[in-house]
């Protein structure tokens, strides 16, 4: 399938290049958050508090799912956590292109600091929580992109310019 797919950590940049990018090249851009915030009418914070992150990861893995089916030549930006179960990283492997945005813990940390809406980050001191899930995320990023972007110090559409140049060796 024809797809981009952008995966990172929290505050990577992941819907502001994906967006970006969907417009420069005329493609369709689709969050998964998005979907599932409207699909089941709830904040991803409410559905955390609701019914618990395992559900909110089953949700994510059956949008994948349905994904297989009903989405093509788009740019699709995941959730942070959605390369972590491995039959995901399966299936955002057979959607497409996987490109992973890197970007440091002081970049990351300067993005999210003032952000309440992301569950993942609740509770703990923020520097610990963001440097224990880059660490425990990083090999499994790397193990579902086909390709990777530093991003740091590189503006939306830079990153998205970069992400068409390598994509493209790629025959996207
Ligand atoms: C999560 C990242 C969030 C969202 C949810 C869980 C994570 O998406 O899916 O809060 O586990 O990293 P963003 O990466 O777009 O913030």
């Amino acid at each position: 399938m024809q797809n981009l797919i952008l995966i990172g950590f929290m505050g990577a940049g992941k819907t502001s290049v994906g967006n970006c990018l969907a417009q420069e090249s005329g493609m369709t851009f689709v969050d998964t958050d998005e979907r599932i915030v409207a699909e089941q009418g709830m904040e991803i914070s409410a559905i955390f508090e609701k019914y618990g992150e395992p559900y909110f990861r089953d949700l994510e893995t059956a949008l994948l799912e349905r994904m297989q089916n009903d989405t093509d030549h788009s740019v699709i930006s995941v959730g942070g956590g959605m390369p972590v179960r491995e039959r995901n990283r399966d299936l955002l492997r057979s959607l497409g292109c996987v490109v992973y945005l890197l970007a440091s813990k002081e970049t990351i940390l300067g993005r999210v600091r003032n952000d309440g809406t992301r569950p993942m980050l609740s509770g703990e001191n923020l520097e610990t929580r963001v440097e224990r899930l880059m660490r425990e995320r990083e090999a499994l990023y790397r193990e579902a992109a086909h390709l990777m972007i530093q991003t740091d110090g590189y503006s939306v559409p830079e990153v998205a310019q970069m992400i068409r140049l390598e994509a493209r060796k790629f025959g996207y």
